[in-house]
């Protein structure tokens, strides 16, 4: 499944840094299939990403879930700074199988934190299509699940932030 979304959510509310997010490498980190193989140009110094879980006491899980129609289990900010990437992968859902083992339909929402950059940019691929998104607003995002190839890439001055919620659809 792939559709587009918009919640509406002050982020400024939350402190998303390099200073409090823990820094990780894309290739390595829980997004990718622990099988995924990459190109060797690929390297720590241009996927490197940093990562924050927020618990319930921080952000209101049910406020961002009931505007997705989701139980939002989990929610982490991810902080791509320029020059970086996170290469083209489906995602895993490790802590959902954790919360659910015996079911596989979950779903996560990818939120952009902040308005578009010149030199962002995400490929998505729906159906037998590839779908490029730039010039994104603040609060936009997509709802995918596990069968949907994407990729983040990171060309511009800027670091791309995210809001990243995962659950299942309710
Ligand atoms: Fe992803």
């Amino acid at each position: 499944m792939f559709t587009h979304i918009k919640i509406n959510f002050d982020f400024t509310k939350i402190e998303i840094s390099v200073k409090n997010h823990k820094k990780l490498n894309s290739m390595k980190s829980n997004i990718m299939n622990k099988d995924s193989q990459f190109p060797n140009s690929f390297c720590e110094e241009n996927t490197t990403i940093f990562q924050k879980w927020w618990n319930e006491q921080e952000i209101d899980f049910d406020l961002l879930g009931n505007q997705l129609g989701m139980k939002v289990e989990t929610i982490s900010t991810i902080i791509l700074p320029p020059g970086n990437n996170i290469p083209w992968h489906t995602d895993t859902f490790i802590k959902m199988q954790e919360i659910y083992p015996d079911r596989n339909d979950f779903v996560r929402a990818m939120i952009y934190v902040d308005d578009y950059v010149p030199g962002q940019m995400t490929q998505i691929q729906n159906g037998e299509k590839y779908e490029t998104y730039t010039f994104w607003k603040s609060g936009e995002g997509y709802l995918i699940n596990d069968s949907i190839p994407h990729v983040n890439v990171n060309g511009s001055f800027g670091n791309t932030v995210t809001m990243n919620l995962s659950g299942i659809l309710v």
